[in-house]
């Protein structure tokens, strides 16, 4: 091992002291992996991160996906710098939001030309119901099973995963419909016979389930919370011609899928589709927090939405988050990293290959890019879940080894930065084959079915 480098116990003494200061006042809630982990971490470089115990972890988490240059790239560094000593705060234009909205736009698919900035997640995707409310004047919305996008009132009805368990009842008019995740088809059918059913079902779900109102749907181009879930080649066209019938729009929350991470600049370009709205985050600022939407032109201008101070908000396009996402956006350009990206995540496929074969509770190994996911199942023939019991396993026999993996369900979920290189892949792919050597026996042994 080159990269990673674990000396002693982990989380080692100075994490355990750092970590149970703060549980004795954080509230709970803090994100799984936080919690299984409980390093405190001192820095990081690049696709490395380092505790305060002085141990060096392999970053294939990145903070979901927000770390898209890695840890304190200099380019980024600097610019987050120079603009903290200028000022950092205020809804006023700066050159670096005028050079960002112009960059946003010229990168952008299609004619998606208008930009608005956001700090969260969920309030991006708020927004964009809100537009498409204004533009369409209509009020419901359709979002997919396995679908994420924050735990927000207005969202966590288009959110088809546990998350809004006994949080009812939620946004009236927000509808859900099995996506197009073949492995679990919902509707028992095989690709391409079933000849996207499911979208066919969609249909008949408008017709008989909502008012007929609806104003946009909702969709992940890869589903990432449900496990980097990659739907068969002409999904989105489908869903797009769908909308377009409906008289809805077509929302993609690209908030993890975009800027490369999926080998193109936007996921939805791999069906060559151009959405109306397409939802931005987390790795835009590169770890400040930024969110935004890219709009249609026809559409930007829909009010109440485009009234003034319609989709403004406090830090939306602050001086500081700009500064970090225009910085990051011109890296990603400078370096080449969407097409790295594409490399990269190939590679890693190509190396993670093997592992169905060698262990029985892998279901499957998919991904695009650098967007990766491996399904761990109790039963091959079921597709039933692994025990979660087995996943935290798995995750703490990497952490040991020195990788930071996202395996808290039993969907793992692989996020290197773009910029990594193919000698940390490779290590970090060996930790992982290593990690699932040591719980392989564990497994097989209680669980005779594999
Ligand atoms: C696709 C998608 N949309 C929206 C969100 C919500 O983002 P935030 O946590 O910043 O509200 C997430 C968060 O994981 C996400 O994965």
């Amino acid at each position: 091992m080159r990269w990673a480098r674990v000396r002693g116990p982990v989380p080692g003494p100075r994490s355990i002291q750092w970590f149970q200061q703060e549980q004795a006042y954080i509230a709970p809630g803090i994100p799984s992996i936080a919690l299984y982990a409980q390093l405190a971490i001192a820095r990081g470089e690049g696709a490395i991160v380092e505790d305060v115990d002085g141990n060096r972890f392999i970053d294939f988490f990145t903070g979901v996906g927000v770390a898209l240059l890695g840890h304190a790239h200099p380019k980024w560094v600097r610019a987050v710098q120079e603009q903290a000593a200028r000022i950092a705060v205020g809804s006023f234009t700066t050159q670096a939001r005028a050079e960002l909205v112009r960059l946003l736009s010229e990168i952008a698919p299609g004619d998606l030309q208008r930009v608005q900035f956001y700090s969260g997640g969920a309030e991006a995707v708020e927004a964009a119901l809100r537009l498409a409310k204004s533009y369409t004047k209509k009020r419901e919305f359709l979002g997919f099973w396995g679908g994420f996008h924050g735990k927000t009132g207005g969202v966590l009805g288009l959110v088809g995963d546990p998350f809004k368990h006994e949080l009812g009842p939620l946004m009236p008019g927000t509808y859900l419909t099995p996506y197009a995740d073949c492995y679990h088809c919902a509707l028992g059918q095989t690709f391409p016979d079933c000849q996207f059913a499911c979208v066919e079902f969609l249909r008949q779900k408008v017709l008989v389930e909502t008012t007929n109102d609806l104003a946009a749907i909702v969709v992940e181009p890869i589903q990432g919370t449900a496990g980097n879930i990659v739907p068969p080649p002409g999904y989105l066209q489908r869903l797009q011609t769908c909308a377009r019938e409906l008289g809805a729009l077509l929302i993609c929350d690209e908030s993890i899928t975009g800027f490369g991470r999926t080998g193109k600049m936007f996921a939805c370009e791999h069906d060559a589709i151009v959405p109306d709205v397409v939802v931005i985050g987390k790795g835009l600022g590169g770890g400040l927090p930024i969110t935004g939407l890219l709009i249609r032109e026809e559409v930007a201008h829909a009010r109440p939405f485009a009234n003034p101070s319609g989709s403004s908000s406090s830090f939306g396009g602050n001086p500081l988050s700009v500064a970090a996402a225009l910085a990051t956006v011109r890296v990603i350009l400078e370096e080449d990293l969407v097409a790295h990206a594409a490399r990269m995540g190939q590679f890693m496929l190509d190396r993670l290959a093997v592992f169905p074969e060698r262990y029985p509770f892998v279901g499957r190994v998919q991904g695009r890019g650098l967007m990766i996911g491996i399904e761990l199942v109790a039963d091959r023939r079921t597709r039933a879940p692994l025990d979660s019991r087995w996943t935290r396993q798995i995750f703490d026999e990497c952490l040991r080894r020195g990788l930071i993996a996202m395996v808290y369900r039993p969907n793992m979920r692989l996020y290197p930065p773009l910029t990594v290189t193919e000698a940390i892949a490779e290590e970090g792919i060996a930790i992982l084959q290593e990690a699932f050597d040591a719980v392989a026996d564990r497994i097989l042994a209680e669980a005779p079915s594999h």
